[in-house]
């Protein structure tokens, strides 16, 4: 009995003893695991420290930088007014004759104009695009802003280039319209033009002048292309002027970047015009719709226009929401030429009257005739130039619409024609020419 009562508290004190061990055990190991998370907690905290402290650090960066942009605003703005002052002044003393920054006007080849009015975002990039290709080698070229009317943002604008003299139409009798429901707007630029042409030609004597819109960007051989078409105008006359636009010159119709034409149709939209053409059309200068006056066989006199293949100017501008889709089909797909042609060394004879007739002749009696009413789909097929005759205004109008060239007419000549021939690329380097029944034989006579 006594011996089973000790055995028994044996037993109760190894079970002490194993408890005892295990409860020592479990509080070491809790123990190392505290002071783990302590140590990890400790890490943690040290690293958000760290973060935070780069944090405002950064902040302070960033408020700093924003100071320096706020003033480095201010002083722009400082910058701009007293450029706009210095120019001002500048033209007033030029004007009084007090000082001549200007170049004596026989070394001047053209001027360029950039017909201003309203909106002073394009203006900026017409502006910026002339002074990208304005090389020294071009500064025979005299630049020149003219605003029509008194929008201050396009005045201080216009006034902050300093490479560029500023001219301002200030219009102060009301304008008549002609017929009932006409808009304003096409006499105010008519008039605009005729004061800034006599402006450049009859008190600056100038010898040329390059007409751009406030919404056109040029080729980099813009300038080049004008010199060395000028030429041309010397000495033909049965040439009016030269255009750097090309009415069908989206990019699914053109290829050749030096490829030049003849046209009875006044492509306008960067154009130069003469000193003898101006005197000749400023008396009889309409009060509206000046370009299609010039597109009547009555001022145009038979004569004709070059124009390139690949548009030299690009005309960005999206007038207004009944413009939309017109910009969308026939402004917006033109290619800009990039690539920087070599004029002064091309030779340009072949443009000449005769020559060109004959060169043209040549071309149009070669190319394979087609006709019928699939014409689009014949003319994949055919690996050279195509020739399609048509008879009227209608049939034009409809093979046109087929190829997706302007179907337009002004005083029975379609836009880009010459001698009733419009041509443009298909696809590849191929021809197609759309001509009128009398075109060969208008070509042959000489
Ligand atoms: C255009 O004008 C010229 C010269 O004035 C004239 O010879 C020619 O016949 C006219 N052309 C048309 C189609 O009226
Ligand atoms: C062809 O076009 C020329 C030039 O525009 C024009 O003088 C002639 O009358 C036209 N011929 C026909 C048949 O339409």
């Amino acid at each position: 009995m006594a011996s089973k009562l000790v055995s028994l508290l044996c037993d109760a004190r190894v079970l002490l003893l194993a408890g005892v061990i295990t409860f020592v055990i479990v509080q070491v190991r809790l123990y190392s695991a505290q002071s783990e998370y302590a140590d990890r907690i400790a890490a943690a905290v040290e690293a958000e420290n760290h973060c935070t402290s780069q944090m405002r650090l950064f902040i302070d960066q960033i408020s700093q930088q924003t100071e320096k942009i706020v003033s480095l605003e201010g002083e722009k703005q400082i910058l701009e007014e007293k450029n706009e002052q210095l120019n001002t002044l500048l033209q007033q003393l030029e004007r009084k004759g007090v000082i001549s920054s200007e170049k004596n006007v026989e070394d001047i080849y053209a001027a360029v104009v950039i017909i201003a009015c309203n909106r002073p975002d394009y203006l900026e990039r017409t502006v910026k695009s002339v002074l990208q290709y304005h090389t020294p080698v071009a500064s025979k070229f005299q630049l020149f802003i003219s605003q029509d009317g008194s929008h201050a943002e396009v005045r201080s604008k216009a006034l902050s280039y300093p490479q560029f003299h500023y001219m301002q139409h200030l219009d102060l009798e009301p304008v008549k319209t002609q017929r009932p429901g006409e808009m304003i707007a096409y006499y105010k630029i008519a008039n605009h033009y005729k004061w800034a042409l006599s402006h450049l030609f009859d008190e600056r004597k100038l010898k040329r002048v390059i007409i751009l819109e406030d919404d056109m960007e040029i080729a980099p051989d813009f300038f080049e292309y004008f010199e060395a078409t000028g030429k041309l105008l010397e000495t033909d006359r049965s040439l009016m002027a030269i255009s750097s636009w090309n009415d069908n010159g989206q990019r699914q119709f053109v290829q050749d970047p030096e490829a030049l034409y003849r046209s009875d149709f006044f492509p306008g939209l960067g154009w130069m015009l003469t000193r003898d053409l101006w005197q000749e059309l400023s008396p009889k200068w309409p009060k509206a719709y000046w370009d299609d006056w010039l597109r009547l066989n009555e001022t145009r006199k038979g004569r004709q226009f070059i124009r390139p293949e690949i548009c030299r100017n690009y005309n960005f501008g999206e007038h207004g929401s009944s413009m939309g889709q017109f910009f969308r089909q026939y402004l917006e797909p033109i290619k800009l030429n990039d690539v920087p042609v070599k004029w002064r060394s091309v030779d340009l004879s072949y443009l000449e009257e005769k020559k060109y007739n004959s060169h043209l002749h040549d071309l149009v009696s070669k190319a394979v005739p087609l006709s019928g009413a699939d014409v689009v789909t014949k003319a994949y097929d055919i690996d050279g130039d195509v020739r399609i005759e048509y008879a009227n205004q209608a049939t034009f109008e409809r093979l046109a619409r087929q190829f997706g060239i302007f179907e337009e007419w002004k005083d029975g000549v379609p836009r880009t024609a010459y001698k009733g021939v419009v041509m443009f690329r298909w696809q590849t380097m191929r021809r197609i020419f759309l001509v009128n029944g009398t075109s060969l034989a208008q070509l042959s006579e000489n």
